[in-house]
């Protein structure tokens, strides 16, 4: 089936979500859609599901304008949805799961009984190697063949165009080679997919045909052997530098150690499980894992917002396990949380406030019990101007401003003071390309400058790329520990519970699709964790790419050569701060908005 959406345009309020979309996914391809987050590529495929009626545009399946009034329409149409988060329910077994999905639609099996589900889970799950057991209880599967799961509803459905959004956020290297699988045995039976995305890496390794949108428009189509600076350039709309450049780590003495701590969570279950770690000034130690086996409950409790039942928190000889959040920080502990509108900054509060939230009692700030409101002022338009912080006016209350201005503002704060121990959780989730690439800077910078670095990542690009050591948990254990320039497969393997020793090997016998992509980049002049010296060769090369992309969109002259000029100034003085190049980009990348 040949799906086209002409001209869809979805506002929600004032805001343009899609703005006039043209997207043609042809019958048997793998397609995917590339843009960052709060691209407007959920909304899209929202759309197309029935479940937002489009202000503007039309939905065509093989040369027939349709009318979709809910997600019933798309799937009797032969359209399948598989969402971010997946809705299951866990205490049901798959063949039930299946089952609940077709009392509300009018598919063609009407009302599934449970032996017709079963027959038809298993005849499916044969046919496009699912491997997935009708009487599982969902609660048991791993995440990976829940997701299976999913598509196995869609495609009891019929469905002839599937789509996924963001399918691999939840999987590791080796899962996402079983997905992969899937979607070629899909493809060779004809159904077509939209792939949603934003991580590059997988959409050349996966995707037919590539189109990339960028604030709610079409900013351009690309083959999968573009190369990765090319597609970034095009999802950001300026040339992004790939490379975290990263001198090998100075570790000086001990500044962090955690002595068989004990965790549990908010029911009570033993979630962190006699962990014991060390981490030094000047290096970058990273907490790798699948999400959930433990690390949000360990960064409570280095935090303070935690008590641990067990176990010692020592920093510079001083045991802080249960110590108040205020006296943490007051030890020269600094933290980004994960959940920065909960725990990072005050959304009522103005950005300037916001940057001196846990330093308003020092005498910079304050004299007797009053502010002083002109330093705080100060210190804010300081602090945006070396963060790169996009607002109007450090007056304007912080919950206006985009996720990655907000992760920047605790950032900034949280680096305006000497930190021993900086503690980042999960730093750059729902941040642009262009924002991460600054805060991986800011990070680098922090080790450089002698504070011990522990890195909480889901995302292991990010892991690759900053830590200087790798632990990984599983089950609230650490599992073992690789060094900076293990493979993506060997930290994969041990995220999924594989012991280090056996994850070199296994790692070293079969590369998953990802990591093969890695070495392929790491010989081409190697983007992250590539050879040292490499990354110029890398940066030239994204500097030629990205021009060639803004050129293939139809882009001014100027635009691109102003591009190249600064890639070319960052070269020149070698600064890894960031500061001298980030500000330029704001000009940029705000007219890029403009860019077709
Ligand atoms: N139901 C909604 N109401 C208001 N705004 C929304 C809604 N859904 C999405 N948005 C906004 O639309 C933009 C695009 O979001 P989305 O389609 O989810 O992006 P993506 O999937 O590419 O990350 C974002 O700015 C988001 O905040
Ligand atoms: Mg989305």
């Amino acid at each position: 089936m040949r799906l086209e959406l002409q001209q869809i345009t979805k506002r929600f309020g004032s805001l343009t979500a899609n703005d006039a979309i043209d997207l043609v996914v042809e019958p048997g391809d793998i397609h995917a859609l590339l843009g960052e987050n709060g691209a407007g590529k959920s909304t899209l495929m929202n759309v197309l599901y029935g479940m937002y009626q489009p202000d503007g545009g039309q939905i065509l399946l093989d040369g027939v304008p349709q009318r979709f009034t809910g997600p019933g329409d798309a799937l009797a149409a032969g359209i399948g949805m598989v969402h971010q988060h997946f809705m299951l329910v866990p205490v049901f077994t798959v063949a039930e799961n299946v089952m609940l999905g077709h009392e509300w639609t009018s598919g063609p099996f009407g009302r599934l009984d449970r032996r017709t589900a079963r027959t038809r889970v298993r005849e499916l799950s044969e046919q496009y190697g699912l491997d997935v057991d009708p009487d599982a209880l969902v609660a048991d599967l791993p995440v990976g063949v829940q997701q299976r799961v999913e598509i196995l509803k869609a495609l009891l459905g019929e469905a002839k165009v599937l789509i996924l959004d963001e399918p691999t956020a939840v999987l590791t290297p080796q899962e996402i080679d079983d997905l992969i699988r899937v979607m070629n045995e899909l493809r060779s039976g004809g159904t077509s997919i939209v792939f949603i995305t934003h991580k590059l890496r997988e959409v050349r390794a996966i995707a037919d045909r590539i189109t990339v949108i960028r604030r709610g428009k079409v900013v351009g189509s690309a083959e999968p052997t573009a190369s990765e600076a090319e597609l970034a350039a095009m999802m950001v709309g300026r040339n992004v530098s790939l490379v975290v450049d990263k001198p090998p780590a100075a570790p000086g003495a001990v500044a962090l150690e955690v002595r068989e701590l004990t965790v549990a969570d908010d029911r009570g279950q033993v979630t962190v499980d006699g962990v014991s770690f060390s981490v030094a000034g000047g290096e970058i130690v990273a907490l790798a894992g699948v999400q959930g086996n433990g690390q949000e409950e360990l960064v409570e409790a280095l935090l303070g917002l935690r008590i641990p039942r067990a176990g010692a928190i020592v920093i510079e000889g001083a045991d802080i396990a249960g110590s108040s959040i205020s006296e943490i920080l007051g030890r020269g502990v600094g933290f980004v949380p994960e959940d920065r509108q909960h725990d990072g900054i005050v959304g009522g509060f103005t950005v300037a406030e916001n940057l001196v939230l846990d330093l308003y009692d020092r005498p910079d700030f304050a004299r007797g019990l009053s502010l002083r409101l002109d330093r705080i002022a100060d210190n804010a338009r300081a602090r945006v101007a070396e963060f790169d912080i996009r607002t109007p006016s450090v007056e304007l209350p912080a919950a206006t401003l985009s996720g990655g201005n907000q992760q920047k503002v605790v950032i900034a704060r949280e680096m305006s003071r000497p930190l021993r121990v900086f503690i980042a959780s999960q730093p750059t989730r729902g941040v642009d390309v262009g924002a991460q690439e600054f805060i991986h800077k800011r990070i680098v910078a922090e080790r450089d400058n002698g504070t011990a670095v522990v890195l909480v990542s889901t995302e292991l690009d990010e892991v690759l790329a900053l830590a200087d050591r790798i632990l990984v948990m599983y089950r609230g254990r650490i599992i073992g520990e690789l060094p900076a320039g293990a493979s993506r497969d060997e930290v994969g393997l041990m995220m999924a519970g594989v012991p280090a020793e056996q994850a070199v090997a296994e790692a070293a016998e079969r590369h998953s699709l990802l990591a093969e992509q890695d070495l392929l980049l790491a010989t081409e002049g190697g983007t992250e964790g590539g050879t040292e010296g490499g990354s110029e060769r890398a940066s030239q090369e994204a500097q030629r790419a990205g021009s060639r992309a803004e050129g293939t969109e139809g882009d001014s002259e100027r635009a691109s050569q102003e591009a190249q000029g600064r890639e070319g100034t960052e070269q020149a003085d070698g600064s890894s701060t960031g500061d001298a190049t980030t500000a330029p980009p704001t000009e940029l990348d705000d007219r890029g908005g403009t860019l077709r």
